[in-house]
């Protein structure tokens, strides 16, 4: 038996396997079997609140998962599937409603990474994965990181090498007239837009909102984190150097000498920041420092789905 075949092997007997997609690493199971779901929300420490993206094969497959399906998931799909792209559409009442966290929608699919489409190929299923860490924590993007993460509490994990983006899909929602983004991604709202030829709004111009899951605390690392502008990280950096030992991720080359710093020198370019990230705070959280100060990117579309990750990986701390 091939890898392919005993991960779905394991989802028909409703186990756990850790999948690499595009964007980070799932904790996948079969996502019609209410028990098998079950696995994911307690060996994540998930809330039971926080519903599940669903991951299909295929187009065609939209149908079995979700109805009153609108012309506009059909045109996104075309642009961005397999993509880093999750669309929310009405749900097929025969989805668990475990899976969608008692919501009566659905959150839907197709990654674009070679295993994990050969997975679903294979099984002809939905597979539910939500990224494969405990809750609240950095998300994996190598089969390393969801080991760390873990452990054997996962049946098997597909390694599939580092993921290519890095960070979590672009979640968007279709139930209404206007599209709204609930998650900054790396298909940004602009692109979408063109795509639909009509504005889509992100969540927090759309105040009423209520999205489930969507706690502000996430993607954090166990120390504390700041963020902070040039100016005031160097400041910063001045200022605890004499007390405390500094992990930094920053766009500028290693600032002090002080050899209890820790520094990382990262990428101007966004796409690359992003595949990044994950791994940077994971080493920083790794390293021995105590506090972990990050430079703040620019305020620039194109920067909106890491200043989110890093914004909430902050938040619990400011
Ligand atoms: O890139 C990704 O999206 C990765 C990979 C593994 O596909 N998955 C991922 O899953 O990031 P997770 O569980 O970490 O984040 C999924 C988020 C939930 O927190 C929730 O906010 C949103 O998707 N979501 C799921 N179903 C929803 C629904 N019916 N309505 C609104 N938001 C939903
Ligand atoms: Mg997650």
């Amino acid at each position: 038996m091939n890898t392919i075949e005993h991960a779905v092997q394991l989802l028909k007997e409703g186990k756990l396997i850790a999948l690499p997609t595009e964007t980070v690493y799932g904790l996948g199971a079969d996502a019609k079997n209410p028990s098998a779901v079950q696995k994911i929300f307690l060996t994540k420490g998930r809330p039971a609140t926080n519903p599940l993206i669903i991951h299909l094969p295929d187009v065609d497959a939209i149908q079995d998962w979700a109805i009153d399906i609108p012309p506009t998931a059909t045109t996104l799909a075309q642009a961005f599937w397999p993509g880093p792209l999750t669309i929310i559409l009405k749900k097929h009442p025969s989805v668990p409603l475990i899976t969608t966290a008692g919501q009566n929608t659905v959150a839907i699919r197709i990654p674009n990474h070679p295993l994990a489409l050969a997975v679903l190929k294979q099984f002809q299923g939905g597979i539910a994965a939500p990224s494969a860490n405990r809750s609240g924590r950095i998300s994996p993007t190598t089969a390393g990181h969801v080991k760390l993460e873990l452990g054997n509490k996962v049946d098997y994990i597909l390694d599939g090498g580092a993921c290519a983006i890095g960070i979590e899909s672009t979640i968007i929602s279709l139930l209404e007239e206007t599209s709204i983004i609930l998650r900054e991604g790396n298909i940004t709202k602009n692109q979408i837009a063109d795509v639909l030829g009509k504005e889509v709004l992100s969540k927090s111009e759309k105040h009423t909102l209520v999205v489930p899951g969507s706690s502000d605390s996430h993607y954090a690392p166990s120390k504390p984190l700041l963020l902070l502008d040039t100016e005031h990280l160097f400041q910063k950096i001045t200022d605890l150097s004499q007390t405390k030992r500094i992990g930094a991720l920053s766009f500028q080359p290693r600032f002090s000498q002080n050899s209890l710093i820790e520094w990382i020198s990262t990428s101007f370019d966004p796409k690359i920041y992003a595949k990044t990230l994950y791994h940077n705070l994971r080493t920083l959280d790794d390293s021995n420092c105590e506090i972990i100060l990050v430079e703040k990117p620019p305020r620039q579309d194109a920067w909106l789905a890491v200043l989110d990750r890093l914004t909430r990986a902050s938040s619990t701390y400011l």
